[in-house]
């Protein structure tokens, strides 16, 4: 029997007993919509410990104002039905967890003195030009406080790896993203996390974050799982047309065929990455970024000397698609 669990205390205190018993504890986290992709994951997971928590929870400081975080897709009985299927221990489902005492009620209060006294949360919008920034701070802290997370004032940045690849077009999700993992270690406790290489660039900074802050937690990257046509599973698939779709699996395609040319001998990345850009533009995809960078790092390269990823972001049909291999 899956345990559903959405109190904070209540979630680490199993943890806890659990250990204390000698089980290992594996957390999984997600944003629900599950789809096989998640499930690899707590497969994944299984090989590592004998304990499987997924948590499924929304976070609303890794969307931006103008993603709408509102529109993003649930439902939690067919996730459910999927983790029962798998087989895990409990679904960690938080109603909020920016909610500094989920348990006793007692909310807002220091929310409340802070927003008398004029707090204003210091948003970082890095590059870009100072109106950009004043806009978007104001947008964006209305819009937290919108999401009753005002009072929130600690952030983690990975510093270097947040800047590159999905960064620059999304400079506070990596903030979110980063700051809901810790706050997930930290009422989970788990002996291991395991993460997509879907989005290779969140799985790299949660290493890093583990590494830079002590946490003591293992954390494993999974493969990336893909329909039989190729694409990379995503909850954003449902939004692709047929046709939107056809057009859409030259991103895999030509991540392929990069492959293959880097082993046939070919090293510039120029050359790689023109020959990627052409076909998906061809195919009527408008590219945010198709980078051949270092695995660790994600520090682009210009010629092939060692494992590099090769990361892609495209939009079709106004979905934004994430892709990579490593090569
Ligand atoms: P979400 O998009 O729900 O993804 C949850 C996990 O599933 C992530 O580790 C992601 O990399 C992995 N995943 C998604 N599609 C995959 C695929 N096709 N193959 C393999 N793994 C895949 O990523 C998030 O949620 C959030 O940012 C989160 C980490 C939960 C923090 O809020």
């Amino acid at each position: 029997e899956v345990e559903i669990i959405t109190c904070k205390n209540q979630i680490r205190s199993w943890s806890r007993t659990m250990r204390s018993n000698g089980h290992k504890i594996a957390l999984v986290p997600t944003m629900g919509y599950l789809h096989q992709g998640h499930i690899s994951l707590v497969e994944e997971a299984k090989k590592h410990a004998n304990l499987i928590v997924v948590s499924i929870y929304i976070n609303p400081s890794q969307f931006a104002p103008n993603e709408d975080l509102t529109r993003y897709p649930s439902d939690f009985n067919s996730d459910l039905l999927k983790l029962k299927q798998v087989g895990v221990n409990v679904i960690f489902h938080p109603e909020n967890l920016y909610e500094t005492n989920s348990e006793s009620g007692q909310t807002g209060s220091s929310e409340n003195v802070e927003r008398e006294s004029g707090f204003e949360p210091k948003i970082e919008i890095e590059s870009g030009g100072s109106s950009v920034t004043v806009e978007r701070e104001s947008e964006l802290s209305s819009c937290l406080e919108e999401r009753g997370q005002l009072g929130h004032q600690t952030w983690i940045r990975v510093e270097k790896l947040e800047k590159g690849l999905c960064g620059k077009s999304r400079p506070i999700f990596f903030r979110g993203v980063a700051t809901v993992v810790a706050k997930l270690f930290n009422v989970v406790e788990p002996d291991v996390a395991v993460f997509g290489k879907k989005d290779y660039q969140q799985w790299r900074i949660i290493c890093r974050m583990v590494q830079d802050l002590d946490f003591s937690v293992e954390v494993i990257g999974s493969e990336i799982v893909r329909d039989a046509d190729g694409l990379a599973m995503s909850s954003r698939n449902v939004y692709l047309s047929a046709y939107g779709r056809q057009k859409a699996l030259s991103i895999n395609r030509c991540l392929s065929k990069a492959k293959s040319s880097i082993q046939s001998g070919e090293i510039s990345c120029k050359q790689l990455r023109d020959s990627v850009m052409q076909e998906i533009c061809e195919a009527g995809g408008r590219i945010d970024y198709a980078e051949i960078v270092d695995r660790e790092s994600l520090v682009e390269v210009e010629e092939i000397r060692g494992p590099v990823v090769f990361c892609i972001a495209a939009w079709f049909e106004n979905v934004r698609l994430i892709d990579n291999m490593e090569m």
